[in-house]
């Protein structure tokens, strides 16, 4: 593995949680003002729980964050139960004292996603870019909801997402058929620019994608590989999830 990754393997889910949260948590003391990059699905949900009761003990303070999503479903209702405003609001923004004001989620009713992806990515440089992105890693390598063939070069886009990720977030709908096709999502360049990366990685189902995203080759069909690449990487695994490597 390349020696620009540091990667922690945790006895299961609940130990992973928590390093992760010691992790963010350091890096919010180190620079409160600072850009933090949120991402959802299953993986984070811990380490979210740790991180609100570090809140309220009185530990950690997010009033002073800037925070931006990686991606969002298209179309898709900002209230809707599985929209990615509403998993925020109800795992993290909305039991902390983040400015809401300074939150943002890509816009999942927007007309027009072109403008949409534009606009992000003005507003992430105007905050004067990401100093820490949390990732998770898809069945598919998918980073953010970069699909397996998504070119390394991508800023924010409007994407399609591959019937694999419909299917793995189909467990989160009525039914895969209520599962959007598109999503506006942080593209690899963009993510690239994030001075910091976390990702966390958990359970069996995810150890062969893991294996080839941190030792396989480098290349867009694997979307995760590309974090070889980048200087600054630490990875929080569970056992399961660390198996192969
Ligand atoms: P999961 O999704 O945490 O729900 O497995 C990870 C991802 O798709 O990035």
């Amino acid at each position: 593995m390349h020696s620009n990754i540091k990667l922690f393997v945790e006895a299961d889910y609940d130990a992973m949680s928590q390093k992760a949260a010691e992790i963010f948590a350091a890096a919010v003391q180190a620079k409160p003002g600072g850009v933090f990059g949120f991402a959802t699905g299953g993986t984070p949900v811990g380490m979210y729980r740790v991180l609100t009761q570090m809140y309220q003990s009185g530990k950690l303070d997010f009033s002073g964050l800037t925070a931006f999503n990686l991606d969002e479903y298209h179309p898709l209702k900002r209230d809707d139960a599985q929209s990615y405003y509403t998993f925020m609001q109800e795992q993290l923004f909305g039991q902390v004292n983040i400015d809401a004001a300074k939150t943002h989620i890509p816009n999942g009713e927007a007309q027009n996603p072109a403008h949409e992806c534009e606009a992000y990515d003005k507003m992430i440089e105007d905050a004067g870019g990401i100093d820490f992105q949390i990732l998770g890693i898809g069945a598919n390598g998918h980073i953010g909801f970069n699909e397996p063939g998504e070119s390394f070069s991508a800023r924010t886009a409007y994407v399609p997402l591959t019937e694999i990720t419909v299917q793995s977030n189909a467990r989160f709908f009525a039914s895969a058929d209520e599962v959007p096709r598109h999503a506006i999502t942080m593209g690899i360049r963009g993510i690239m620019m994030s001075r910091r990366i976390l990702m966390l990685c958990s359970g069996e189902g995810k150890a062969a994608i893991l294996r080839d995203a941190l030792c396989g080759p480098i290349t867009p069909l694997v979307p995760a590989s590309v974090l070889q690449l980048h200087r600054d990487v630490t990875i929080v695994a569970d056992k399961s999830a660390a198996a192969l490597l």
